[in-house]
């Protein structure tokens, strides 16, 4: 099938190569020509395992293209699959301006027959915005041609973008029109071969379901912080407790770690946009409006942590931090918990020595105006003169480092976990001081 995708970020440019990979032939369009220079150079500009080979023997092939022309793109793909950014707007709500823009593109070049598909994640009521937006621009040119507008929420994780969105859980397709519906089962057919994974419902549901999806998760994670610190506090650990209750099938061990919060591109902004979808509705959820309120405060407990074992004399202390990224295998810092760290470190007068291995770069970006912070190639260097370590980011790299060397390095021997890694007794054993979240002290 000949497929637009727009926006090549996260999920476009996996979507994209993806589908490329099952024999179609992907326009990928985005606005910002340095990335799609870059994409041209046969440089990834994200970090996504497995999603290089993937783009370059599409590419090769002549199967995946990378363009700033709207007017070719649209002319390409009888499927137009929006996959552009709704970042948050001021009030929370997601800000629609990048999905508007793509539909009215669509509208104003379109010249027969489209399925445009939202992958992007976006309120209730969003097909109907797209709909509205290409009928007018179709007005402005006196045309008419029929199309469709499905909800198609990505589910893809960042870190395993490639391996989800191969072997999908599910598929949600959102539509009444059967002749769309069709078109979105031939795409999809390759990625369920062994069982039917698609799932076709009202355009709203589908749009539903993905903050509802996301919110529930987020609703785990805020849940099990929340009884790590009581576990804290009473002398039980969380630990303990998440293998207690994991092994229920009714809860399931996923998304039971407890930690400092929830960061990233979709968990943050997607609670903020349901939240808001509720209370325009009149029908506030008080049980995600929670969630959102204990995730603020957990980004916080890690920084808490350091400034008492210091007894709130950061200032001249160094601390060394493991981690930037929002989670493991991704470059991605968006919303990260350790930006809430590092600023709570730096507003107590420390100054903060940070590696990670995939997010350096960006870091490096964000940092660039803060004398107070040093982003190093390699783990150990940033324990040079450092008085304490924190973890924040749960790096494979991370799991089992040479703790002799650690203690050596810091002033202090003392490790603040907010990834939970490693054995409290063990290290104890070996003269570390060990901060985790919610274990037994
Ligand atoms: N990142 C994830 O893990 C993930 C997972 C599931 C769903 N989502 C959702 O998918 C959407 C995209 O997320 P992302 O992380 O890929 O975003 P992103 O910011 O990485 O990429 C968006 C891209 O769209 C481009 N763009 C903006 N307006 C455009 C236009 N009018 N025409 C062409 N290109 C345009 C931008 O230049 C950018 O390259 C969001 O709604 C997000 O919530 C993201």
């Amino acid at each position: 099938m000949n497929v637009t995708v727009i926006g090549t970020g996260y999920v476009g440019l996996v979507t994209g190569a993806c589908l490329a990979d099952a024999g179609n032939n992907v326009f990928c369009l985005d606005l910002d020509e340095s990335k799609i220079a870059r994409l041209n150079r046969g440089e990834i500009p994200i970090f996504e395992p497995g999603l290089e080979p993937i783009v370059r023997r599409n590419e090769e092939a002549g199967r995946l293209r990378f363009s700033t022309d709207v007017a070719a793109s649209v002319a390409h793909g009888e499927l137009q699959l929006i996959a552009v950014g709704t970042p948050p707007g001021e009030d929370g709500s997601a800000d629609l301006q990048h999905v508007i823009a793509a539909a009215r593109s669509i509208g104003r070049h379109m010249d027969g027959y489209k399925v445009v598909v939202t992958k992007s994640t976006v309120p209730v009521g969003t097909a109907d915005k797209v709909k509205h937006a290409i009928i007018e621009e179709q007005k402005k040119r006196h045309l008419g041609s029929d199309f469709s507008v499905v909800s198609n929420p990505e589910f893809l994780k960042e870190g395993a973008a490639v391996e989800d969105f191969m072997r999908p859980d599910r598929i949600i397709v959102g539509s009444d029109d059967a002749r769309a519906i069709a078109m979105l089962r031939s795409l999809y057919a390759p990625f369920q071969r062994n069982r039917e994974r698609i799932i076709v419902m009202g355009v709203r549901s589908a749009e539903l379901t993905k903050y509802a999806a996301n919110a529930m998760l987020a609703t785990r994670i805020s849940f099990m912080n929340e009884v790590a610190n009581l576990a804290e506090a009473i002398g039980a650990d969380i630990e303990e407790v998440r293998r207690g209750i994991g092994s229920d099938p009714r809860i399931g061990y996923q998304f039971l770690y407890a930690g400092i919060g929830f960061g990233g591109s979709c968990f943050p902004k997607d609670v903020k946009a349901l939240q808001r979808t509720a209370a325009d509705a009149g029908k506030p959820l008080r049980v995600v409006n929670a969630v959102e309120e204990v995730n603020e405060a957990q980004k916080h407990v890690l920084g808490f942590k350091i400034r008492e074992r210091f007894a709130n004399q950061l200032r001249g202390k160094c601390i060394a931090v493991w981690g930037l990224a929002f989670k493991a295998n991704t470059d991605d810092m968006r919303e990260a918990p350790s930006l809430a760290l590092v600023d709570d470190l730096v507003a107590a007068g420390a100054t903060v020595r940070a590696y990670d291995p995939a997010a350096g770069k960006e870091a490096q970006k964000l940092f660039a105006d803060s004398a107070s912070i040093t982003i190093v190639p390699h783990a150990m260097d940033a324990l040079e003169g450092a008085d304490a370590l924190a973890i924040v980011t749960e790096w494979q790299e991370f799991r089992s480092p040479d703790f002799a060397a650690i203690k050596k390095a810091l002033k202090t021997p003392a490790i603040f976990d907010g990834r939970n890694l490693y054995d409290p007794a063990a290290l104890r054993a070996q003269g570390l001081e060990y901060y985790p979240i919610g274990r037994k002290q």
